[in-house]
């Protein structure tokens, strides 16, 4: 008898939970190796064997490990703080429970099929999203993803416990498909399962607005030179570029030195997440910003430094793959996405498409996202006519 949805979502449904009822799975932090051992030993119930890449992300293949012309599905245990608990976790664990169904109905692959748990997908600890699958296919230098930090000064290096092994296109050219399920994280479906087409180009930029620390009771307005007005600003221009050109800008993650009640502060860090469907609009929308922030500082007396911490570009997921897949699938919409994924990365590589399971309020990165246990069967079940038809 095999494990239904809610029995085996139920087991990892307390690992990392706060009391937002949000998730703090970071990568390599203890409640996301609590569910790598999971991972684990659902692998081994199975009679899956388990390998790793040396860039941190795991691997349960139903037949030979990247053997030729593997199948890979699977996502990622890692959360933005706080998220959802559908965000990567339902591609993994509905990646086990396709496995089971294909077993149930007495089917065995032609080729192997891996289950991959990659590891950094949000970049909620070392800043760089997708960075398992940026590493093994050498989309990231090694040593620059060892020496990221996290907010505690932890390298990525030091959480693996080793300089990342970095590409390892030999295996990824064995790969026939890469198939990933993922809760739809916009408002756009009607219906329980669809098949992505796109992956907007996006990216992450860091604003350092500089300014002079002083004392907030005896510093005339006039005198000051406060960055946290510049930052301000730069906030609302985001916001009104965005609007104005149809793309999507947040600045959600700031950082304030000394960050003191009665101080002017002498550093404002601002995070900006800048996306867009073309990939002109996106740079355009982001050299408004800057321009606007440069403008402002000079009229606060203050200093901006703008750094590009990632920027990815567009992802056109394979169209035949992706019109084969609908089609098995009953006529399944296609549909873009402004999120970003590990199988975009892979798409530059390999054939790769995504199921989407519907989100019926489409709020994600938050405690209140949500997919009914209907759509999660039913996004299983997709999952494994499309794991049958490509193996
Ligand atoms: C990943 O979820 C992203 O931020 O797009
Ligand atoms: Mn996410
Ligand atoms: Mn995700």
């Amino acid at each position: 008898m095999t494990a239904t949805f809610p029995e085996l979502w139920a087991e990892i449904a307390p690992v990392g939970r706060a009391d937002s009822g949000g998730y703090l799975r970071y990568a390599l932090t203890e409640p996301e190796l609590a569910l790598r051992d999971w991972f684990r030993a659902q692998a081994a119930s199975r009679d899956l064997d388990v390998t790793e890449d040396g860039n941190g992300n795991l691997f349960a293949w139903w037949g030979e490990p990247w053997g030729e012309g593997t199948v890979l599905t699977g996502s990622h245990f890692d959360s933005v703080p706080h998220g959802g608990a559908y965000d990567g976790p339902l591609g993994i664990v509905s990646s086990f429970l396709a496995v089971d169904r294909l077993r149930d109905a007495g089917y065995t692959p032609g080729r192997p099929l891996g289950i991959a748990a990659f590891v950094e997908e949000e970049g909620g600890r070392f800043g760089l999203p997708c960075l398992g699958s940026r590493l093994l296919t050498g989309a990231v230098d090694p040593a620059k993803a060892a020496a990221l930090t996290d907010r505690d000064g932890i390298s990525f290096g030091e959480a693996l416990g080793a300089t990342p092994a970095g590409a390892r296109l030999d295996l990824v050219g064995k790969v026939s498909a890469l198939v990933e399920l993922h809760i739809e994280q916009g408002r756009a479906m009607t219906v329980p399962v669809g098949v992505a087409s796109a992956i907007w180009p996006h990216g992450r930029w860091r604003f350092d607005f500089t300014g002079r620390a002083d004392h907030a009771g005896t510093t005339l307005m006039g005198d000051r030179q406060d960055p946290m007005l510049t930052f301000a600003y730069t906030v609302l221009a985001a916001n009104k570029e965005a609007r104005l050109s149809g793309a999507h800008a947040t600045m959600a993650r700031v950082l304030v030195e000394p960050n003191a009640t009665n101080a002017i502060p002498a550093l404002v860090r601002g995070w900006l997440d800048a996306r867009a469907a073309e990939e002109s609009t996106l740079d355009g929308v982001v050299d408004a910003i800057v321009k606007r922030a440069r403008e402002r500082a000079g009229r606060d007396g203050t200093e901006v430094g703008v750094t590009a911490e990632s920027v990815t570009a567009n992802v056109a997921f394979d169209t035949a793959l992706a019109e084969r897949i609908a089609k098995l699938l009953g006529g399944a919409p296609i549909l873009p996405t402004g999120a970003g994924h590990d199988a975009g990365v892979f798409s530059a590589h390999v054939p790769t498409a995504m199921l989407f399971v519907r989100n019926p309020t489409g709020v994600s990165h938050s405690p209140a996202e949500h997919a009914s246990d209907e759509d999660c069967a039913a996004g299983i079940e997709a999952l494994s006519t499309v794991l049958e038809a490509l193996s």
